[in-house]
């Protein structure tokens, strides 16, 4: 049922003034500066084209949305507010740790906090919608916009997809009375994370039952949790690049799906049909993304230049535009911009207002989503060590990753900072922002090693080397980085290696002149003070990877979801030729999804599968968990299931449900998790998603590897 004001409006409209409400673009095009984050083309457009566009994207300050917003009511006609987007992806000014680590913490109620909170911010702002979450499913460490994903299990990518939803929306998604809300628009739409080799933009070619078993469920969700907006991604569907995909639009997003909102393209991808070759100019490709169901042409000028006059050429296409036209007149009224155009801004004081709480809560994300992946008994420091910091990251404030919107690296709390202030005896050797390590530093630095009792080696990735369009063919420490951690080995066996990366890497070369190894992400504004809270264990490590580190960048892509194949590599064939494996390199992750190490240890000392009810297909599994030790301990029970036998191939595992557990000191304590046989459905050869008879291996552990068997129900 539309909304009959809407209607009523859309009536006064001209076909220009239709037009141009499917129209975004960046502030340059009303002289003001902001975000560029895609090919930049300028084009000639008229004042009276410029104030009938319906959306600007990427603004950085409110008093930008106050004066564009001011300039062009004063000049619109009708008098329909500008809607302001833009890329708020782990944060607005104060940033979280990027969403790949944020997936690390397995934890949706802290993505949820985290979104509501970057929400507040980027609203106080001016901005309305946010092009977050990323809902692409991936396994290619290649492809550097793994940053922005939840990993590679589509069921945790699912839960934590549609919690950031709820965040940025508000559960009841009442947007147009809580103006410390925006709306979310999902993205893209759909298999960018497939991009071949893991290049950003290139091919994508998958098979319909992969697209409905792993890239759609995570879409699902956050279109089942409200999304108001979806865009289409860069990349090629069956064929048809998405943007000029009506099977795909139509057929899956909008009927399958059931999205009803906006779906808006990605930057330029609209005149880039052009450079797929599916479009032989402007015109063409503006009929071809109009006929599948674009409904905003971001930063193109493909609809403004053309769309009229294919609308006027197919008067049967009058229809189809009012019903765009009408998507973005409801966005603009869920957030009730009609009756406040400047909503969240407040006029008086355009400043925006960083409170602690979102700070602190930086920080309580940074702890919770940093990995401990080895450790040989040398963390937590202790105050009694002569401790060296050495390495590119060690006072570096390059600590929030792409996507990190208009946050200030001197905001930044720095490990050298974060450390300073735990009264260690910390030598620092700092690093002036080179190129490569010269070997003067690696020299200065194996000196301070033999001084020293542990090494605190901070190394990993500068900002540009993950994201967009980052996309590496080698997964190994860049930049002499390698060098240095072999080199200060053989000075000091007790390096503790610490990571700020936006990827999984390739540590197989440096692993073992390690004694212990720290994940930190691009932990963002809090980074020094959670990392150096879990350094001297004041916070104990609690992440789990939401993405396989790899043994090599030949092994990519790669899962812990692996299909069996019909020569599966077993305990027991090692040494069989004419299996699946490689000649020089184990099959499995160096380290696997969902492994991740604490201070404390717990084991499980029993399992048990109850039946709970036939008729509603429920079963109750319960596991004891035991911590002898005297420390605490917090970990991360993961509950794995096996399909046994399938109509299609399936994974060898597959995470079904998880719980984050304290084990208090010389403790037990009895987790239980309630499973319903319609948790083991599975889309079928004719892409119905259902159960079929059969049994199940239920398996419970610490990671994706290690979980053991503990039975089998017949569903
Ligand atoms: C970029 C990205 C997309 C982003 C959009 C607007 O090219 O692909 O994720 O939201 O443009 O900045």
């Amino acid at each position: 049922m539309k909304d009959k004001h809407l209607v009523e409006l859309l009536k006064e409209m001209t076909l220009a003034e239709k037009v141009g409400q499917l129209v975004q673009l960046t502030p340059d095009f009303f002289a003001q500066g902001g975000e560029i984050t895609g090919p930049m083309q300028q084009w000639q457009m008229s004042e009276a084209q410029s104030y009938q566009i319906g959306s600007v994207l990427g603004t950085h300050t409110a008093e930008q949305v106050y004066t564009i917003q001011k300039q062009y009511l004063e000049k619109s006609r009708l008098k329909i507010p500008l809607v302001f987007m833009a890329d708020v992806i782990h944060g607005y000014e104060t940033i979280f740790p990027i969403p790949l680590a944020m997936a690390a913490s397995f934890d949706e109620h802290l993505i949820e906090k985290a979104a509501k909170l970057a929400a507040k911010e980027a609203a106080e702002a001016g901005i309305h919608v946010t092009f977050s979450p990323m809902a692409d499913y991936v396994k290619d460490a290649r492809w550097g916009r793994v940053l922005e994903s939840n990993g590679e299990d589509p069921t945790l990518s699912s839960v934590l997809t549609a919690a950031y939803v709820r965040g940025y929306q508000g559960a009841t998604n009442n947007l147009n009375k809580d103006k410390k809300r925006i709306a979310a628009c999902v993205k893209h739409f759909v298999g960018y994370g497939a991009a071949e080799g893991g290049r950003d933009y290139n091919t994508v070619d998958l098979s319909d039952l992969e697209i409905y078993q792993n890239y759609l469920p995570a879409f699902k969700a956050a279109i089942d949790a409200g999304a108001a907006l979806v865009m289409t991604s860069f990349n090629t569907v069956r064929g048809i690049p998405a943007t000029a995909n009506q099977p795909l639009i139509q057929d899956v997003l909008r009927k399958k799906l059931g999205f009803e909102g906006l779906v808006i393209s990605d930057w330029a991808a609209v005149a880039e049909l052009i450079a797929h070759r599916v479009a032989a100019d402007g015109e063409e490709a503006a009929k071809k993304a109009f006929h599948a169901g674009i409904e905003m042409d971001m930063m193109s000028d493909c609809y403004m230049n053309s769309l009229a006059q294919i609308i006027t050429a197919a008067p049967e296409l009058q229809q189809q535009l009012d019903q765009a036209v009408y998507h973005v007149l409801k966005l603009k009224d869920r957030l009730g911009l009609f009756d406040d155009p400047y909503r969240g801004l407040n006029e008086a004081d355009l400043s925006v207002h960083l409170d602690t709480d979102t700070r602190l809560s930086t920080r309580e994300a940074a702890e919770k989503t940093a990995v401990l992946l080895k450790n040989e008994d040398i963390l937590p420091l202790s105050k009694n060590q002569k401790i060296a910091l050495i390495g590119p990251k060690a006072d570096s404030k390059d600590i929030f990753g792409a996507w990190s919107w208009i946050g200030k690296q001197e905001d930044a709390v720095s490990l050298k900072e974060g450390l300073s202030e735990k009264h260690l005896d910390l030598s620092v050797l700092s690093y002036a922002e080179e190129e490569v390590l010269s070997d003067h530093y690696i020299e200065e630095a194996c000196k301070l090693a033999e001084q020293s009792d542990v090494v605190l080696l901070a190394v990993g990735e500068s900002s540009e080397e993950s994201g967009e369009a980052a996309s590496l063919t080698k997964l190994t420490l860049s930049r002499r980085q390698d060098v240095l951690v072999q080199e200060i080995a053989k000075h000091n066996p007790n390096v503790v290696l610490i990571l700020f990366n936006g990827r999984p890497l390739v540590l197989s070369d440096i692993e073992e002149s390690c004694k212990a190894i720290l994940i930190g992400w691009f932990p963002g504004s809090e980074g020094g003070h959670a990392l150096a809270n879990l350094l001297t264990g004041t916070v104990e490590p609690q992440g789990r990877l939401p993405m396989s580190f790899p043994r090599s960048v030949g092994q990519l892509p790669l899962t812990y979801g692996q299909l069996s194949t019909g020569r599966p590599k077993t305990p027991d064939n090692q040494d069989q030729k004419y299996i699946s494996r490689y000649m020089d390199e184990e099959n499995d992750a160096l380290y696997p999804f969902g492994f991740g190490l604490g201070y404390g240890s717990c084991e499980i000392e029993q399992t048990t599968i109850t039946h709970i009810s036939e008729e509603e297909g429920l079963y109750e599994v319960n596991a004891r968990l035991i911590n002898h030790t005297e420390k605490a301990h917090r970990t991360l029970l993961q509950l794995y299931s096996q399909d046994l036998v399938t109509e299609v191939a399936r994974p060898i595992r597959e995470l079904k449900q998880w719980r984050k557990v304290l084990v208090p000191a010389k403790s037990s304590i009895d987790i239980t998790f309630n499973i319903s046989e319609t948790q083991f459905a599975y889309v079928h050869s004719d892409l119905l998603l259902k159960n079929d008879p059969g049994k199940i291996a239920l398996y419970i552990g610490f990671d994706s590897k290690q979980a053991d068997k503990i039975g089998e129900i017949a569903i």
